[in-house]
């Protein structure tokens, strides 16, 4: 990789939900980059972005935003299905890109994604799969890397939100939600996933008016084995929890949030809303550690085009066991 310029200049694709929120961490909370040009199918969503950052105009055409001089580097947090696309530009035009994540939907859009970077040169893709910088999760890893927990047998994950988009799938919270479980399964163990199991349970007779939890199993090569349950309509709030059980004891991330208020004989905690307060600070590191790498020319320890395909793979496979219920292996190419 080349150095970049002092100020990395960002262009952001998609400024819904996430593109909002990464607009202004770069803009506000992480040093060396400014945000130059946003693009968005909305023009209106992407000027009321823009209005609110120090120097961003707004491009109609992604395409044209990802070939502007102005711009060193692009992130994509458009719709998943227009990630490919807008990626391969940036590969054809040598520019660095940070995909949120899924890299794509399906495992051949990923694969076509990952073959394109390798053609072009390693480290210009990174996906947003933040858990990796979140502090807990950070501190999870440095505990079972350290041995302290001995030998990890069983990761336990549940990955709650209070609602979803109407006519959300189990499939769909396969390759949205228990895809962050699953690159954080690899990434906590160091080692790659080998078969997976999946299950949408519902009450007989009864009709759903949303899609319910979704629990998924994954085995992972050594045998430790990573039980998922994902349920995103649990009305109450955001709530991602992660205990990694070990043989000589567990380290599970902190439930909720750091405070707790003692009032009228309850003990009460505030859950979030979404998943934004929960990783603001994983978001933050996420954006930094990427434009500091690209300031010093170094690889990002963001998650890599490699990572975001074998999450893809995994998940897509996750998505076949949900109509058997039945073990599926999962062959992870060579990397
Ligand atoms: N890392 C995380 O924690 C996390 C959380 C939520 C969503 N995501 C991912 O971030 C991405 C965006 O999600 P979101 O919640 O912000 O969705 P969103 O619907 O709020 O925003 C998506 C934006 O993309 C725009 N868009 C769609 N197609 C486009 C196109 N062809 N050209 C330009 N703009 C286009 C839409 O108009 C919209 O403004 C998705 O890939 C999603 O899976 C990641």
């Amino acid at each position: 990789m080349t150095a970049q310029p002092a100020t990395i200049r960002v262009g952001i694709i998609g400024t819904g939900v996430m593109g909002a929120d990464h607009a202004s961490l770069l803009d506000s909370s992480v040093s060396g980059a400014v945000v130059s040009a946003v693009a968005d199918a909305d023009a209106e969503r992407a000027a009321g972005v823009a209005k609110g950052l120090a120097a961003a105009r707004v491009v109609l055409d992604p395409l044209e935003l990802i070939a502007a001089d102005d711009v060193d580097a692009v992130l994509v947090a458009s719709a998943d299905q227009t990630h490919e696309a807008f990626v391969l530009a940036c590969l054809r035009a040598g520019k660095p890109v940070l995909c949120e994540k899924p890299l794509a939907p399906t495992e051949a859009a990923a694969r076509r994604m990952l073959d394109a970077e390798r053609a072009l040169g390693a480290g210009t893709v990174n996906v947003g799969f933040m858990r990796r910088f979140d502090p807990g999760y950070v501190e999870l890893k440095e505990i079972i890397d350290g041995g302290v927990i001995g030998v990890p047998l069983v990761v336990h994950c549940v990955h709650r939100n209070a609602s979803s988009q109407h006519g959300a799938t189990a499939a769909d919270v396969v390759t949205g939600s228990v895809i962050h479980e699953i690159d954080a399964a690899r990434w906590l163990l160091g080692e790659e996933i080998v078969a997976v199991r999946s299950h949408a349970p519902h009450r007989r007779g009864q009709a759903e008016s949303a899609v319910g939890p979704v629990l998924v199993t994954l085995e992972a090569a050594s045998g430790t084995v990573v039980a998922i349950e994902a349920f995103v309509n649990a009305t109450y709030g955001y709530d991602v929890r992660c205990e990694v059980v070990g043989d000589r004891g567990t380290v599970a991330l902190d439930p909720v949030g750091p405070t707790a208020t003692m009032l009228g004989g309850q003990r009460r905690q505030p859950i979030a809303a979404d998943w934004r307060p929960r990783f603001s600070e994983a978001y933050r590191l996420e954006l930094q550690n990427w434009v500091t790498a690209l300031r010093s020319g170094t690889l990002s320890s963001a998650a890599s085009a490699w990572d975001g395909y074998v999450a893809t793979l995994v998940a897509e496979r996750a998505v076949e066991s949900l109509a058997t219920g039945q073990r599926v292996a999962v062959i992870t190419p060579p990397s």
